[in-house]
């Protein structure tokens, strides 16, 4: 083991004890200690599910990156792995950047961006290399590093932005996908490998993405092809966020991507960046995203509590009519304790819904507001503090609002502008359907079976995490099901 790898590993475990709980989820996956950004490496390998992600172990701030590591048997319980990664190697010490990895003769094959000083002090190239993991715990960094070097780019191509490999296995061997920026705009590039040492530069993948763009992922999925892309500089003000996350629904033909779709948000909330897909052993599309976004202080940073950085949940895809789907993989279920079903509940003015309290809380509500012009719900209540969940139903949209729910996401001295997100959302028969996720920090809202989603972070300084509903007009909860998550 390397000495910045031992030295990761030994901060880890003396700062863990002594980070501060009060704000960890604890059915989603967060840091032990310091700082988390994106997924990485997620995916299955010898029968479990592993999930990397870039690291920072020594703050609550991005920093050095190195790979942490989890990895699960059944997606319920995790197993905290040893760090994974450290900037360690002359080709990556400056950062071990994000990537992805795959199953493949008995190991599991990794490509990450590596970042390397081009002269002392100087600037950073940003590199592909790859590592292998044949235990599930201990990865080793091939020699031949970097695998993909800068020489490979082709004109225009930038490059000290050109990162996050998305690994692919294909008939003659391996394909990677790779962002990076070239004249000035956001492009994917395409590169094939038969041994995943030698790569050869196959073209511009798929392109259009604001100025940068960062961690593509792409697939089948019923009879689609799907791309997933961070970017950065969009310009596109229809999306939910400065820096969205965005799919393209299209199709591939020699190896070119050709969209069917205009890009749009996978996740219409305020936490959401960087996310990964893999498939899972029994075939489902699972995709994981990092429940954040850059540009937002943390309370925890602040609050010196000694960890930043949550997981959303493990989601499953499935493409209707040319939109992404996505619910909670079914998983979670099994984490359901004690329920609460109820049907015809009917909401006028504000009602306390005290069967849906608590801090670590699953509920479904179907919502018939034939009679109500809206209907809204308040999370993680203590008096006026809140997040609220608001259905209009002329605008046919759902708001949710942070702007006071707690802890402020602003710089010191600074006014919170990042407080609300709305999605637009079909009310056929002017019903609501909402599967709610509450977990002390962190609120998923899956709208309609999965049309929309919505993640939010949200830091009350109350700990009573009560629920309350209201309604202009009258409006039928024909359906609660409330429960508790553990
Ligand atoms: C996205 C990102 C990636 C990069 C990583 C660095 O959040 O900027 O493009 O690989 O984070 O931590």
């Amino acid at each position: 083991m390397s000495e910045r790898l031992n030295q990761a590993q030994k901060k880890l475990a003396s700062w863990q004890p002594s980070v501060n709980a009060r704000y960890k989820p604890r059915y989603h996956l967060s840091v032990p200690a310091g700082w988390l950004n994106d997924p990485n490496g997620f995916g299955f390998f010898q029968g479990k599910c592993h999930l990397f992600y870039q690291y920072h172990p020594y703050d609550t701030v991005w920093g050095p990156m190195h790979w942490g590591h989890w990895s699960s048997e059944d997606m319920i319980s995790w197993k905290q792995e040893p760090v994974a990664m450290a900037p360690d190697c002359t080709f990556d010490e400056r950062g071990c950047f994000s990537g992805t990895a795959i199953e493949d003769g008995g190991r599991y094959c990794i490509m990450y961006t590596g970042v390397c000083e081009e002269t002392p002090g100087g600037k950073t190239f940003q590199q592909q290399c790859l590592a292998y993991c044949e235990d599930g715990v201990h990865v080793v960094k091939a020699k031949e590093n970097p695998v993909v070097g800068h020489e490979l780019l082709p004109n225009g191509a930038n490059p000290y932005e050109f990162r996050d490999p998305k690994l692919e296995k294909t008939d003659s061997g391996y394909r990677l996908i790779v962002a990076v920026q070239m004249d000035g705009e956001g492009k994917l590039l395409s590169f094939s490998s038969g041994d995943l040492i030698k790569w050869t530069y196959d073209g511009v993948y798929a392109d259009g993405f604001g100025e940068m763009s960062e961690c593509p992922d792409c697939f089948e999925l019923d009879g689609q092809r799907v791309l997933i892309v961070s970017v950065i500089g969009c310009g596109d003000e229809s999306l939910v966020l400065p820096q969205p996350v965005v799919y393209v629904i299209g199709r591939e033909e020699n190896g070119i991507f050709h969209a069917h779709t205009a890009m749009r948000d996978i996740d219409r909330g305020l936490d959401f960046y960087a996310p990964q897909t893999c498939l899972a052993p029994d075939g489902r599309r699972l995709l994981i995203g990092w429940a954040h976004a850059w540009g937002c202080e943390m309370p925890t940073h602040r609050l010196g509590h000694g960890w930043t950085g949550t997981m959303t949940l493990i989601r499953e895809c499935f493409v209707r009519n040319d939109s992404l789907y996505q619910l909670p993989a079914r998983e979670i279920e099994q984490r359901r304790g004690k329920a609460c079903i109820q049907g015809n509940l009917t909401i006028g003015g504000r009602t306390a819904l005290a069967q849906c309290a608590g801090a670590c809380r699953e509920m479904i509500l179907d919502v018939d507001m034939r009679a109500a012009d809206s209907f809204a719900v308040r999370l993680m209540e203590t008096g006026e503090e809140c997040v609220v969940l608001t259905c209009d139903k002329r605008k046919g949209t759902l708001t949710i609002d942070r702007g006071a729910s707690g802890h402020s996401f602003a710089k010191d001295g600074e006014r919170d502008t990042r407080t609300c997100a709305t999605a637009d959302v079909s009310l056929p028969g002017d019903r609501l359907s909402l599967r709610i996720f509450v977990d002390v920090s962190i609120i998923e809202v899956y709208v309609n079976g999965g049309e929309k989603v919505l993640t939010c972070q949200a830091f009350p300084k109350g700990g009573a995490y009560g629920v309350s509903a209201a309604a202009e007009g009258e409006a039928v909860i024909t359906r609660l099901e409330s429960y508790e998550l553990v």
